[in-house]
């Protein structure tokens, strides 16, 4: 089973859309989940996983974190804020050092794919999740960078808002109008045709294990 997260806060924003295509495009059996709405928190150094590889924090997570554990393999999608993965995202990954005790990895082994999102289409949050999977020694098979959405364009004042994004891309507008939003996941060419091209590979891999 392929295991797909999305880390955003946004429940139907671009890293589901990005994660589910990769997911789709694998052929194989998955199950999606969206961290939007779930209560999880850092690590908070308890050690109290040091002696079973079991995290002790009783939030949303172990749910997840046992999903991990029995997937085959992990798409792990997340958007940049503030220049740096979103707190959601590197909570979820950042309790996977309960699975990393006593020369025990519970990924280690796993295939990952790694879905970026920024407004900019940067390739920072790609990076962090690289490393953590390495952290986890994960096999990644490859990583699909996408450009994301900007909130400036839907809280109701970014027409007019001098330090927002809707100004800056395109000056001071009367009104926002479709041709000024930036492009949904289905819109984006190219990173279709890169999700696709990932989660085909993904799906090879897995079956040639088989
Ligand atoms: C609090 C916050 C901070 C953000 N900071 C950045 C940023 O520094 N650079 C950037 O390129 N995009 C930034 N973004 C834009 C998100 O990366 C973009 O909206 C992305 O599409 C979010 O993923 P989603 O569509 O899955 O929700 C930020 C968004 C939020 C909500």
């Amino acid at each position: 089973m392929i295991l797909g997260i999305s880390g955003s806060g946004r429940k139907n924003g671009i890293t589901c859309d990005a994660v589910k295509a990769v997911l789709e495009a694998s052929g194989l059996e998955y199950e999606f989940i969206s961290l939007s709405g779930k209560k999880i928190g850092g690590c908070i150094s308890c050690l109290q996983c040091a002696s079973d590889n079991v995290c002790k924090i009783k939030d949303d997570w172990l749910t997840i974190g046992d999903k991990m554990l029995k997937a085959d393999a992990i798409v792990f999608g997340a958007p940049n804020y503030y220049g740096m993965i979103n707190a959601l995202g590197h909570a979820c990954m950042e309790r996977t050092y309960s699975f990393r005790h006593q020369a025990r990895f519970g990924l280690a082994g796993k295939l990952g794919v790694i879905v970026s999102t920024s407004y900019k289409g940067d390739n920072v949050v790609q990076s962090y999740i690289e490393k953590m999977m390495f952290e986890n020694k994960m096999v990644v098979v490859d990583s699909v960078i996408v450009r994301g959405y900007s909130q400036c364009y839907s809280c109701g004042f970014g027409h007019h808002c001098g330090v927002g994004k809707v100004v800056r891309d395109h000056g001071f507008l009367e009104k926002i109008e479709d041709k000024h939003l930036p492009l949904c996941f289905e819109d984006q060419d190219d990173s279709k045709q890169q999700t696709y091209k990932v989660g085909k590979i993904l799906g090879s891999i897995l079956k040639n294990r088989r």
